[in-house]
């Protein structure tokens, strides 16, 4: 009797499984119908349902607190492999009637219309691509503006992600790619520094969807110029997690050394509809939970206070 009621407790939770995560749209949390409501996520990244809390709500997310390659981690010398963008075949489909651009309640995502990442002799299928913001991963210790997440997935069900580092662009190279743009110039935000023509024209419409469960169509996307970037730069590899529930693990990571830029007023835009998503940084690759070490900390202070009030 017991045991077919926690059954039916253990199924109704993973049935309500945290949606709306860095998998969104892979079989770990299969995408709703086209045209079907956009659902919201279920955790948060403040307070009871943050990440300090995501294995509590729902059994499905233990790896959030116990798993020893969790992500996002600090890309420091010696947790990464280097991988030349030129050893990767990496394409994604142009997108000429624009794309569903969600808001998900814990990131804004594009819903991608084809592409494909072959690196080491595995190939992965584009699903989607989203953002952080701040930036999840910690360059060398530093935080970054935003981050952008494009989600892969293989026949075998597994998942690679990209993930690229966006900057806030100066002042200066914003207003000369802008001249550029409206001189019709193609390479405008091509030349570093300056704005990068697919986040400027993907959050060009970013407003019209500060109500999480909203969609909108973009207006048409090239990808060449964000694939051409990653394909001259490298990729700082690592096996991880999802950064959000179910915080599964054997993810391939592709953190990328090139840099994507916004505008400062694009910058505002975005953030004024994410808000804060990004989980914080997670122990060394192979290294003890830093939430199971916490447990432990707690643990002994709770017996230190109870010793003190007992003496
Ligand atoms: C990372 O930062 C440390 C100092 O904090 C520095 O010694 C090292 O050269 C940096 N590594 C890279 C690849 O920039
Ligand atoms: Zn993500």
């Amino acid at each position: 009797m017991y045991g077919s009621t926690l059954k039916a407790l253990l199924l109704a939770a993973s049935a309500t499984r945290a949606l709306a995560s860095c998998a969104h749209g892979t079989f770990l949390q299969p995408r709703a119908e086209e045209g079907g409501e956009v659902k919201v996520g279920n955790f948060g990244y403040i307070g009871r349902i943050g990440p300090l809390n995501w294995a509590a709500l729902d059994s499905a997310n233990t790896a959030c607190a116990t798993g020893t390659r969790q992500s996002p981690i600090d890309m420091v010398d010696g947790v990464f492999e280097i991988l030349q963008g030129s050893d990767v075949e990496l394409t994604v489909n142009d997108m000429p009637d624009g794309a569903e651009f969600e808001n998900l309640g814990t990131t804004v995502e594009v819903v991608t219309q084809g592409g494909t990442l072959t690196a080491n002799g595995k190939t992965f299928e584009l699903q989607q691509f989203h953002f952080h913001l701040p930036s999840e991963h910690l360059d060398n210790g530093t935080s970054q503006a935003m981050e952008m997440h494009m989600v892969f997935q293989s026949a075998q069900q597994e998942i690679a992600v990209i993930g690229v580092y966006i900057n806030i662009a100066d002042q200066a190279a914003a207003a000369a790619a802008k001249r550029s743009r409206i001189m019709g110039r193609q390479d405008a935000g091509a030349s570093s520094g300056a704005p990068t023509t697919l986040l400027e024209t993907v959050f060009s419409v970013v407003d019209q969807i500060a109500t999480p469960g909203t969609r909108v169509k973009t207006p048409p996307l090239v990808m060449s110029e964000v694939v051409d970037i990653l394909k001259a730069n490298a990729f700082q590899i690592y096996s991880g997690s999802l950064t959000t529930p179910p915080c599964s693990e054997g993810v391939n990571w592709h953190v990328s050394t090139a840099r994507l830029f916004v505008s400062p007023q694009t910058f505002t835009k975005a953030r004024d509809v994410i808000g804060f998503n990004s989980r914080f940084p997670q122990n060394t690759p192979g290294q003890p939970n830093i939430l199971m070490i916490s447990a432990l900390g707690s643990a002994a202070a709770a017996v230190q206070a109870a010793v003190n009030q007992v003496a």
